[in-house]
């Protein structure tokens, strides 16, 4: 059965589109209220809370570039000042720049290491230190299971994080859970076609791409969840079965 989600407060980071808004409106329509945070989408996040309040809960827009200096402490504060209670994190925003491993710069890296390990971390921390108890998912990325030799900066960021979802939730139990979610092949790449995703289907045991809501569903199941902390659910068609087989 789980926890009763209405009336909660989650944060989504990089709610305005793609992933994160399918996320923030499966919480909507399980009756939580939602901060959307967003970094150059105004215009989408202001819509989507407009979605959301039609949906009949709050939710606020929050802007943050995660590349800038952010001070991550007043960002969980200043929320807090303006919502009240946060109970959920969850992690969604993050670059996938090409760049592979013979080539990569260490500029490079240090910019996917800032967005996607650095601010999750960061905002898990501020989390903890904010509230009493609360829970986090963190988005990863079915990669993880194996390599991306052409996103060489991106797969070692995601690794990272998924070692980091491990010891945040280790370190931050029992009051706080910390989860992580895999995704394989679900969108194309910002401002690329269906035939990204038709082209790698092969790649996958069930033999199609997944759904944006087959990732907030799994991002929602462990919010629900009581008894599961540390573990990471792959959304992936059984793709890391065939990384487990080094393919
Ligand atoms: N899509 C997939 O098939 C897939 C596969 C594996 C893993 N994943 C993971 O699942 C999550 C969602 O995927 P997605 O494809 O929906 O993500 P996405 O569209 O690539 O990015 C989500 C949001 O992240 C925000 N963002 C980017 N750089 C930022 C920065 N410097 N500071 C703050 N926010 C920033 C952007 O917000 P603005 O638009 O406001 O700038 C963007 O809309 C990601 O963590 C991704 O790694 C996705």
């Amino acid at each position: 059965m789980g926890d009763d989600l209405t009336g909660k407060t989650a944060l989504v980071t990089g709610a305005a589109k793609r992933t994160g808004r399918q996320i923030a409106l499966s919480l909507a329509n399980e009756g939580m209220d939602v901060v959307i945070h967003y970094r150059s989408s105004g215009r989408e996040a202001r819509e989507l809370k407009g979605v959301l309040e039609r949906v009949g809960v709050n939710a606020w827009t929050v802007q943050e570039d995660f590349e800038s200096e952010t001070n991550y402490s007043e960002f969980i504060g200043e929320i807090k000042g303006e919502v009240g209670t946060l109970d959920c994190l969850i992690n969604n925003a993050s670059i996938f720049p090409p760049g592979n491993l013979e080539e990569v710069e260490f500029d490079d890296l240090l910019t996917n290491l800032k967005v996607n390990s650095w601010a999750p971390l960061s905002l898990t921390r501020s989390f903890v230190d904010n509230f009493l108890e609360g829970k986090v998912v963190n988005l990863l990325d079915a990669r993880v299971a194996g390599y991306d030799w052409d996103h060489a900066g991106y797969y070692f960021s995601k690794v990272l994080l998924t070692r980091m979802t491990k010891m945040t939730a280790l370190k931050y139990a029992p009051d706080f859970t910390v989860n992580g979610v895999a995704p394989g092949l679900i969108t194309p790449p910002p401002g690329m076609g269906k035939e990204y995703l038709e082209d790698r289907v092969d790649r996958v045991p069930l033999g199609r791409y997944g759904e944006k809501s087959d990732v907030a569903d799994a991002v929602t199941f462990l919010l629900k969840s009581t008894f599961i902390t540390g573990e990471v659910l792959f959304v992936d068609g059984g793709r890391k079965l065939l990384y487990e087989l080094g393919g």
